[in-house]
């Protein structure tokens, strides 16, 4: 039977190709600074380059924020040049793995298909994929605004079965990302009501799997956003690089 748990409210911070190590190492220590009893009941995460793992696991091991990176491979292991496997990723602690962020499947062609079996990788190594579905202005203009996050969600359903169960899922309308075009908290909830209902004709406990919302989300919208029902947490693009403004996205999520 359905419950009504929802499990911690998830704030993650997607660096995209930004950042240096003195950058980091600044920005890592104000936001652990500012993680505190109260922000426990929020589970926070930074996604970082690749690169940067090995620096952020040496600074945060132990503390309260988990990390996670942007990518990862579809294969196991072997001849693909410039590629990251998901054990890589875990020999550095990654909890979690942004899978068909738009920027990659707009910029490197990645298929529905390829993005699910990323999924499956990242799942196969105990780690966390946040799956980004999401259209395009000229899509949502269209009317196609369902049809294109469910099939972009069924591909990875299809592939990853029942562990479905273990993912993170990210609606990121395309025209929001980077724009200051925030969706509204309602237009939010209407596509992640619809994600929710498919994910419960997959897994027995629908509310269990989290729904984060992206796109401009920021210190002055979060609250809203995340006050709607179906919207578990926010991937955080340009607010996550300033660290008072990511802490306070996460004091909105408490
Ligand atoms: P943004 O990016 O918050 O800068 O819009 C979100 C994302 O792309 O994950």
């Amino acid at each position: 039977m359905e419950t009504t748990t929802v499990t911690h409210k998830l704030i993650a911070g997607n660096w995209k190709m930004n950042g240096s190590l003195a950058g980091n190492e600044a920005l890592l220590q104000a936001i652990l600074a500012g993680l505190d009893a109260d922000t426990a009941a929020v589970d926070v995460a930074v996604c970082v380059p690749a690169p940067y793992l090995a620096q952020v696991q040496a600074l945060c091991t132990g503390s309260p924020l988990a990390w996670g990176a942007q990518d990862v491979s579809e294969h196991e292991a072997g001849a693909y040049t410039g590629e990251v496997s998901a054990a890589m990723l875990r020999d550095f602690g990654c909890r979690y793995v942004i899978v068909g962020h738009s920027e990659r499947r707009r910029d490197h062609g990645e298929s529905d298909e390829a993005v699910a079996r990323k999924a499956q990788r990242a799942l196969a190594c105990g780690i966390t994929p946040i799956v980004c579905v999401g259209e395009t202005e000229v899509q949502r203009e269209a009317g196609q605004t369902e049809a294109v996050v469910k099939r972009q969600l069924a591909a990875v359903i299809h592939t990853v079965g029942h562990c479905v169960s273990e993912i993170v899922v990210a609606y990121e309308p395309v025209w929001a990302i980077g724009t200051g075009r925030t969706a509204t908290p309602e237009q939010a909830q209407t596509v992640h009501a619809v994600l929710r209902a498919q994910l419960g004709a997959a897994v027995p406990e629908p509310r269990r799997v989290r729904i984060l919302y992206g796109g401009s989300m920021n210190a002055g919208n979060a609250a809203a956003l995340l006050a709607q029902p179906d919207i578990d947490g926010g991937l955080i693009g340009g607010a996550s690089l300033k660290a008072e403004e990511f802490l306070r996205i996460v004091r909105a999520a408490v």
